[in-house]
C-alpha cells in the first residue's frame, strides 16, 4: 500500500446522507423532547463549577490572581466564549441529527482520521472531566456526613481519608499538613501505598446501573436532580438577597491585576458552562432533533448564564471576598449568616447537580463510544444492545470502569484542566466544521443557522485557541498528559482502527 492510498483513506469522509441513513436504522429508543433535553442540558452545566470552583475563582489561590465581585465579568465573559460554539453546535446538530456529537461531525467534514481523534479528545471531556467531578461529589458527601455528627457513628462520619481520597490528593495533603504518608496510608506488601476514593467508585457503579436500566429512566432521575438544584440555587438567591451589603461590592474589579483577575476567572469558571454540547450526543434519541436541538442547546445556556450571574452578585455581596470558603462557598455564604440548617440543604442540592452531571456525562461518554464504534474504530463487541433494556451495556459498563481506574491516578484539578483541554480543542473543531459545511453543502436544509457566518464561527475559534494557549502555558502537567493522550489516540488509531476500517471495507464489497 502507498502513501497515496494512506493519505486517501485517511482523509476519506462519511456523506451526510449516510450519515443520517445509518442513524435511522438506529436501535435506540426515541424517547426525548425540548424538555428533556434542557433537563440534560442544565443537568450538564450545573454543577462543580458554580458550587466549588466559583470560590477560587473569586478569591484567587497560591498561583492565580481571582477576580472579586468581578467574577460577574468573567461569566460573561466565559458565556460569551460558549455561545459562539453553541450556536455552531446547534447549526450542525439541526443539520445532522445523528449520534456521536462532534465526532460525527468532523467525520463529515475533516475525515476518518481527524473524526478518531476528536472523539478521543471528546473521552477527555466527558469520561475524565466525570473524574473531577467524582472527586467533588466526594467532597460534598463528606460535608453532608458530617451534618450527622452525634447522630452516626463516628467511623461514618470520620471515616479514613486515604478511603475518600486518590493517590495524588492523598500525597499534597500530607505534604501541606506536614503528615507522614506512611502513618496515614496502608501499604501492600510493605511497598505499594494504597488509597481508594470509596464514595465516588460508589456513586459511579450506581449511576452506570442506572444507565444501563434505560435512557428514559436516567433522564426521569436526572429531572429529579435538576429540580432539587435548581430549587436550592433559586431559594440561595432570593433568601440570600436579603443579607447582601452592596459594599461588598466595593471595589468591584480588583485593584491589583485587574485584567489578570478578571481572565483568570474567565479561564477558571469556563468548567461552569462546559456540558451543553452533552445535548448534541442524544440526537439519535429525541423525538424532533431539527426543531428541539437548537431550542434546548441555547435555551440551556441562557437559562445558566442568568443563573450563575445572580449565584455570584449574591455570593460576593454577602461575604467580603477574603472570607468566602473555597471547598463549599456557597454552602459556607449561609453558615456566614448565621443559617446552617440551610447550609445543609445547599449540600443536598449540591449533591444532587455533582449527581446528574455525572450521570449525564457517563450517558454522552457510551453514546459516543457508541458511534465509534459503530463506524468500526472500536470493537464491535462494545456496541452489544441490552436485550431487555436496549441500551449499550457493553459500552456503559467500560465508561463506567474507565471513570474509576483513572479516578485511583488523577486528581480533581488535574481531570478539571484536561476536561477544559478536551472542551477548547471540540468547540474549536465544531466553528471549523461549520465554515467547511459551508462551502461543501451549501444547499442542505439548516433548520438553524448560525448568523454572522463567517465571523461569528470565527470569533469561536479565536476565543477557545487563545484559552487553549493560555492554559498550555500555565498548566504544565496537565498539558503534558494532554499530549501523552493524543500520542496514545494516534497509535491506536494506527494500530487498530485504521486496520479494521479497511477490514471493513473489504467486507462490505
Ligand atoms: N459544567 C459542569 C460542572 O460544572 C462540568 O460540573
Amino acid at each position: 500500500m502507498n502513501l497515496d492510498n494512506i493519505l486517501q483513506n485517511i482523509l476519506k469522509k462519511r456523506s451526510i446522507d449516510d450519515l443520517i441513513a445509518t442513524s435511522k436504522k438506529t436501535e435506540l429508543k426515541k424517547t426525548l423532547n425540548v424538555f428533556d433535553l434542557i433537563v440534560i442540558g442544565i443537568g450538564a452545566v450545573v454543577g462543580t463549577g458554580i458550587f466549588t470552583i466559583i470560590g477560587t475563582a473569586i478569591t484567587g489561590s497560591a498561583e492565580t490572581v481571582g477576580a472579586g465581585p468581578a467574577i460577574v465579568i468573567s461569566m460573561v465573559l466565559a458565556a460569551i466564549a460558549c455561545v459562539f460554539s453553541a450556536l455552531c453546535y446547534s447549526e450542525i446538530a439541526s443539520m445532522i441529527p445523528v449520534a456521536g456529537s462532534a465526532y460525527t461531525y468532523t467525520y463529515a467534514t475533516m475525515g476518518e482520521f481527524m473524526a478518531w481523534m476528536v472523539g478521543w479528545i471528546l473521552m477527555l471531556e466527558y469520561a475524565i472531566g466525570n473524574i473531577t467531578v467524582a472527586s467533588a461529589w466526594t467532597g460534598y458527601f463528606i460535608q453532608f456526613l458530617k451534618g450527622f455528627r452525634g447522630y452516626l457513628p463516628d467511623f461514618i462520619v470520620n471515616f479514613p481519608i486515604w478511603l475518600r481520597s486518590d493517590y495524588r490528593t492523598m500525597a499534597i495533603l500530607c505534604d501541606t499538613n506536614g503528615w507522614d504518608l506512611h502513618d496515614k496510608v496502608p501499604y501492600i506488601f510493605g511497598h505499594i501505598p494504597f488509597t481508594i476514593n470509596l464514595p465516588a467508585i460508589a456513586i459511579v457503579l450506581v449511576l452506570t446501573i442506572l444507565l444501563i436500566r434505560g435512557i428514559k429512566e436516567s433522564t426521569r432521575v436526572a429531572s429529579i436532580m435538576v429540580g432539587v438544584n435548581m430549587f436550592m440555587i433559586l431559594s440561595f438567591i432570593l433568601v440570600g438577597s436579603f443579607y447582601v451589603k452592596p459594599e461588598n461590592w466595593t471595589p468591584f474589579i480588583p485593584v491589583v491585576h485587574p485584567i489578570q483577575g478578571i481572565l483568570t476567572g474567565t479561564f477558571l469558571i469556563f468548567f461552569a458552562y462546559i456540558g451543553f454540547d452533552a445535548i448534541s450526543t442524544t440526537a439519535e434519541e429525541t423525538k424532533n432533533p431539527q426543531k428541539d436541538l437548537p431550542i434546548a442547546i441555547l435555551g440551556t445556556l441562557i437559562i445558566c448564564t442568568i443563573l450563575y450571574v445572580c449565584v455570584a452578585l449574591v455570593l460576593t455581596g454577602i461575604v467580603p471576598v477574603n472570607n468566602i470558603d473555597i471547598q463549599a462557598p456557597i454552602a459556607h455564604a449561609m453558615s456566614y449568616v448565621g443559617k446552617d440548617w440551610f447550609a445543609g440543604f445547599i449540600s443536598v442540592g449540591a449533591l444532587c447537580a455533582l449527581t446528574s452531571v455525572l450521570l449525564i456525562y457517563q450517558l454522552g461518554t457510551t453514546r459516543i463510544l457508541y458511534a465509534i464504534s459503530r463506524d468500526r474504530f472500536l470493537p464491535k463487541s462494545w456496541r452489544l444492545i441490552h436485550k431487555k433494556y436496549r441500551t449499550p451495556h457493553v459500552m456503559t459498563w467500560i465508561s463506567g470502569v474507565v471513570v474509576i481506574v483513572c479516578g485511583l491516578f488523577m486528581d480533581l484539578n488535574i481531570s478539571a484542566a484536561l476536561c477544559n483541554f478536551g472542551t477548547f480543542t471540540s468547540f474549536v473543531i465544531i466553528c471549523v466544521a461549520v465554515l467547511i459545511l459551508r462551502k461543501t453543502e451549501p444547499n442542505r436544509p439548516r433548520p438553524f443557522k448560525v448568523p454572522l457566518c463567517p465571523w461569528f464561527p470565527i470569533a469561536g475559534i479565536v476565543i477557545c485557541s487563545v484559552l487553549i494557549f493560555y492554559s498550555m502555558k500555565t498548566l504544565k502537567t496537565s498539558s503534558s498528559y494532554f499530549v501523552i493522550w493524543l500520542v496514545v489516540g494516534l497509535l491506536i488509531y494506527a494500530f487498530y482502527g485504521y486496520k479494521q476500517k479497511r477490514l471493513g471495507e473489504i467486507k462490505k464489497r
